[in-house]
């Protein structure tokens, strides 16, 4: 029998049950809280709060892990692709060879969008910021395939392989043309043939009588940065993605909320504000350590980008192994980039600083990630949009793990009202 909590509330006893995870995470049982003695729980930004129960993805803040489906990121990073990762994501196993041709087949099947919507691209003003594009056009895909999302669970998980590989592959195509358009340029077509990175790097930087064909390391270095955005637990997007597919909708309909989600600055907007931290650096001819001690000042409003992070207060593994790729890509591209240098010199000076020791604070995904995307090409407004392109298997494996529970409810969190008490209607003639 699992242990219980014994709560005290208004001299009264209530016993809960607890629930304990395969990794030892410990949780009480507070869903009969409510109805057995009048009291909710107040959890207000959820930091406290189990949402669901799921076989994704683990991580462990406090020492630095992070797991899809059982498997440590560093070896997926090193042995697997975004591809081979992603089908372990949904599927929850690694694919057999058969597996991973079947599903390559159904996403390059899947990668072309109905050419009506390249009508629908051609309506943006030019200017338009990629993700307001993408959060538009991936919205519109249940207009152009209704057949794959009925918005009838049975059906929609019927045809789920399909509207899964539709969403992969689609998202990396829209997330291209997005680019295209909002800059003028004239669209490309996905090329029979590419890789899933390689067709990405084409979409974008193609041009009529001068197609681009990635070097080997630019599109492995992409492929690895997809990877390491692929799933992360229960996030504000993926919460988001659950939040919506537990009323029932489809999945388009859910990752479509999870990518407006993650366009806020403080999810999927951090990597764009690295590259800003280290260009106002470079352009005042500091070499970071000017910068360093605004950031520990308190008062300066400034922040060390890329640094810290709300769960892991250790290292965050994704750091180490983008910091590494990143050192490897500019050493084979022999790009000079100062931000790089300011970047080490940064990092260095953090890692030996006690302000920063001492409250846990270490470089995270996001602290190379940008730099990567630079040298690779990825304009600055499309950040967010790649972090979109990596994360959507996590996304549309949290839709099916809801669709598929079987006593599945609606998520409805409560409130604590604090407004006006109880008042009458006053008529505009009355009114001050
Ligand atoms: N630079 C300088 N000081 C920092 C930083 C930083 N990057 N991050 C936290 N601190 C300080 C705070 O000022 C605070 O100091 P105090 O105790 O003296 O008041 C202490 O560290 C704790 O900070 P909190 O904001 O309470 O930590 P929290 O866990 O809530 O925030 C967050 C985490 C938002 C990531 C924060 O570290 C931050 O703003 N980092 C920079 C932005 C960033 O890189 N975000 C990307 C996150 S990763 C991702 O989303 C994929």
């Amino acid at each position: 029998m699992s242990k219980q909590a014994i709560l005290k509330l208004d001299d009264k006893e209530y016993t809960f049950d607890t629930i304990e995870g395969v990794e030892n995470e410990k949780a009480v049982d507070f869903r009969t809280l409510r109805s057995v003695s009048g009291y909710i729980s107040y959890d207000e930004g959820y930091g406290n709060t189990g949402s669901c129960q799921s076989e994704i993805t683990y991580i462990d803040g406090e020492v630095g892990i992070l797991r899809y489906r059982g498997i440590p990121i560093d070896q997926l990073a090193e042995k697997s692709d975004f591809i081979d990762s992603a089908y372990l994501i949904i599927y929850g196993e690694l694919p057999s060879e058969e597996q991973r041709i079947s599903f390559s087949k159904e996403l390059i099947k899947n990668t072309n969008i109905d050419t009506r919507m390249i009508r629908q691209f051609e309506s943006f003003p030019a200017g338009a910021h990629p993700m307001s594009i993408l959060t538009s056009m991936m919205g519109s895909l249940s207009s152009y395939y209704p057949e794959l999302s009925t918005n009838d669970r049975a059906l929609d998980l019927e045809n789920f392989d399909r509207s899964a590989a539709s969403a992969i592959s689609k998202v990396m195509t829209v997330a291209a043309l997005s680019h295209r358009i909002s800059h003028g340029l004239p669209v490309n077509y996905p090329k029979k043939g590419f890789g899933f990175a390689e067709n990405f790097l084409h979409l974008m930087f193609s041009n009529p009588h001068d197609e681009y064909h990635a070097p080997k390391e630019v599109a492995e270095a992409l492929d690895l940065i997809l990877l390491l955005h692929a799933d992360h637990e229960q996030n504000c997007s993926t919460s988001t993605v659950r939040m919506v597919a537990s009323s029932g909708a489809n999945l388009f309909a859910s990752i479509t909320a999870g990518i407006c989600a993650l366009w806020g600055p403080l999810h999927g907007g951090a990597n764009m504000a690295v590259i800003k931290m280290l260009e106002e650096i470079h352009a005042e001819g500091d070499d970071g350590s000017r910068f360093i001690e605004q950031a520990k000042s308190g008062t300066s409003g400034k922040r060390l980008m890329g640094f810290g992070h709300r769960v892991y207060k250790n290292f965050d593994p994704r750091a180490k192994i983008i910091g590494q790729a990143c050192e490897r890509l500019f050493a084979v591209l022999g790009v000079d980039d100062p931000c790089l240098d300011i970047a080490r010199n940064l990092e260095q000076a953090a890692l030996k600083d006690d302000y920063f020791i001492s409250r846990n604070l270490y470089p995270n995904v996001d602290f190379y990630s940008g730099i990567m995307m630079r040298a690779i090409g990825i304009p600055l407004d499309m950040f967010t949009v790649m972090f979109a392109i990596g994360r959507m298997s996590g996304w549309v494996a949290n839709w099916h793990e809801v669709a598929t529970q079987p006593k599945g409810k609606i998520n409805r969190p409560r409130q604590i009202y604090q407004g006006p008490a109880l008042r009458d209607y006053v008529p505009m003639d009355q009114r001050g």
